[in-house]
């Protein structure tokens, strides 16, 4: 790399130092540790994700940049100061949050995701695109979990930092997290170099859902084996871990997680009575055209099967109409 860049790594990883310092061991640190601790977080997770906080000022960084004759000017291209027009003072772009690291896959922090400490809105902040830090390459803690994920041939990948966090603590140690944005081709080729199966376990709101299903295409279409994890309405992994514990989110969430298709025709049925007959009728067409998107025979067949036994209807009934479905579509 080149020096600006190597620069705009070091000002991250003395920002993530002096984040870390100030919230474990400093009195302006006190109300970042007090609301970590209500979140749940350990002292074992706060030290494993150098999770830090910033306080409420305008010259955090600034003063030991300054100090530490930091070129400030690459600080601004890094994301982390901000340079204001009426008088070219530098300040702080992020103030008053819990700041969780974001690394490169060599551990070099690059980037930070930012919580409010209250209700304030934005709640996250992510560090902007920037010459060291791209989103759609950066997978949350994939250099801490690379190892878990190789040897469990699997990945279980989250929406949020606080998701991969809170897995951690429950023993889970082979999940990343895409941090709110879109899965990228890039990311699921990343993936895919280290596992060949992907447990996706996004939040149950509808945003989740949706995202889920695209996450889900891009990892088939990088050679991954798909799972789809189902929570409870209205929580998240981090919601569900903190309100049922570590072995119920192993046993009910991750262990009884769906093949896509499964997670498919469960979303199909939602609102539907299967007992009235044109509904059911619709479900068993929308399932079909669905399956007829399988690429493989012995994969379609298999979701046929079911619908036949599930519904009582003829394998060739439904054979022909997906056969129809199928010819249609070319
Ligand atoms: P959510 O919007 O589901 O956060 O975003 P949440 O679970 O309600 O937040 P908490 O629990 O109150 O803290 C899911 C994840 O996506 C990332 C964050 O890491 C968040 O945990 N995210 C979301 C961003 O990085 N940026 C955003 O703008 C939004
Ligand atoms: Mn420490
Ligand atoms: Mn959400
Ligand atoms: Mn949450
Ligand atoms: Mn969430």
């Amino acid at each position: 790399t080149s020096k600006p860049q190597d620069e705009m790594i070091q000002g991250h990883e003395l920002a993530a130092k002096l984040y870390h310092h100030i919230l474990t061991l400093t009195e302006e640190g006190k109300i970042g540790l007090e609301y970590a601790k209500k979140r749940g977080f350990t002292k074992e997770q706060i030290e494993h994700f150098q999770i830090g906080v910033v306080p409420d000022r305008w010259d955090t960084l600034v003063t030991i940049f300054k100090k530490r004759n930091y070129t400030l000017t690459q600080m601004v291209k890094a994301g982390l100061l901000g340079r204001r027009e009426s008088d070219g003072e530098y300040y702080d772009r992020f103030r008053n949050r819990l700041m969780f690291p974001i690394w490169n896959s060599q551990g070099k922090t690059i980037g930070f995701n930012a919580r409010s400490l209250g209700d304030e809105n934005p709640k996250y902040l992510n560090s902007s695109e920037t010459p060291i830090f791209q989103k759609g390459q950066t997978l949350y803690a994939f250099h801490l979990a690379r190892s878990s994920i190789r040897k469990a041939n699997s990945a279980l990948l989250f929406e949020g930092a606080v998701d991969v966090i809170a897995a951690w603590g429950a023993g889970i140690h082979h999940a990343i997290a895409t941090l709110g944005t879109a899965l990228t081709d890039e990311q699921a080729r990343r993936i895919r170099r280290n596992a060949e199966t992907v447990t996706i376990c996004y939040d149950s709101d509808r945003a989740g859902i949706d995202a889920a299903f695209r996450a889900a295409t891009i990892l088939e279409n990088a050679g991954c084996i798909v799972k789809v994890a189902v929570m409870p309405e209205g929580l998240d992994p981090d919601d569900f871990i903190k309100k049922f514990g570590a072995e119920r989110f192993k046993n009910d969430v991750i262990g009884a997680s769906l093949t896509v298709m499964a997670f498919k025709m469960r979303f199909l049925r939602k609102g539907r009575n299967l007992n009235d007959e044109n509904e059911r009728i619709q479900y068993i067409e929308d399932v079909l055209k669905e399956v007829s998107t399988l690429p493989r025979a012995i994969e379609r067949d298999h979701y046929v099967r079911q619908l036949a036994d599930e519904f009582s209807l003829s394998l060739d009934a439904l054979k022909q109409e997906q056969f129809r479905i199928y010819r249609e579509k070319k």
